[in-house]
């Protein structure tokens, strides 16, 4: 297992001194941000990286402690004991806790109805955000800020979107929750998400509700190519 970095970054643009490249794909929950990010960097012949994983992963720890999620000095004491990594393999971000994989953990309904509280304190912020910044190489990033506040000077950015009931429906259909009540859970994390949630000003917006995902990555694709340099792209 590739640890520290992201797996896959060694080909590609990095052949190239000089030439990393970072593109970052944000949104809102079940707008196809992941999945998008995921196949442009298949495409493109470089690492993915799901920056959610590592807020997924904090929260999962203090679940597991029975941590109060509003305590921000708790999470970060538990966070200081506890090494949680982010692995960006090429078929899928994993994360360990003490090198114990708890991917499987990380999208129930307990970590999404608590991850958005974890993800308001600016410290876990700062420890997400450093994990990030460690990261060396080529990668397609996704998140909410990664292309304001963590890669701002990324190649290309792009904000994904989607009506509300559009996003419910995506998600219930990967759960087995029923979509009221994943709509809730949605807008709840929505209005606590939404001051990390703002697309840069240099974001290409994509609204992706009438799109398929071939047709996103399609999109997204055409826009990196306009500003990449030449290089071969996996077909
Ligand atoms: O796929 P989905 O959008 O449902 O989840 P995710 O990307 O794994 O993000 C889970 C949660 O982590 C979000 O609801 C945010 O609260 C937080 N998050 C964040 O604040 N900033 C990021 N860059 C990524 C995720
Ligand atoms: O990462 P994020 O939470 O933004 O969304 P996702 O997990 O990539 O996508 C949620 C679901 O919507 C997945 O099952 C996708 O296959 C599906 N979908 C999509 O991503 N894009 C479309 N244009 C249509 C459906």
């Amino acid at each position: 297992m590739t640890v520290g970095g992201p797996a896959g970054s060694s080909g590609g643009f990095d052949a190239q001194p000089g030439a990393r490249v970072v593109i970052t794909i944000d949104g809102p929950a079940a707008s196809g941000k992941s999945s998008a990010a995921k196949l442009l960097a298949q495409r493109l012949g470089i690492a993915y990286v799901s920056s959610g994983l590592l807020y997924r992963g904090a929260t999962l720890v203090a679940l597991r402690q029975g941590i109060d999620v509003a305590d921000e000095g708790a999470i970060l004491a538990l966070l200081a004991e506890q090494d949680v990594r982010l692995h960006p393999e090429a078929g899928g971000n994993r994360v360990t806790v003490d090198w114990r994989d708890v991917t499987d953990e990380l999208h129930t309904d307990a970590v999404d109805a608590s991850v958005s509280v974890v993800a308001k304190h600016p410290r876990v912020r700062a420890w997400v955000n450093d994990r990030l910044r460690e990261m060396g190489g080529s990668f397609v990033i996704d998140g909410r800020d990664m292309g304001t506040s963590v890669f701002p000077g990324a190649l290309a950015k792009f904000y994904l979107t989607a009506d509300p009931a559009v996003r419910a429906k995506r998600r219930a259909g990967e759960r087995s929750t029923g979509v009221e009540a994943i709509a809730t859970e949605l807008s709840r994390r929505d209005e606590r998400d939404k001051r990390q949630s703002v697309p840069a000003a240099d974001a290409v917006v994509i609204d992706t509700g009438p799109l398929t995902l071939v047709e996103v990555v399609e999109q997204v694709l055409t826009a990196v190519l306009r500003v990449l340099p030449a290089r071969t792209v996996n077909t």
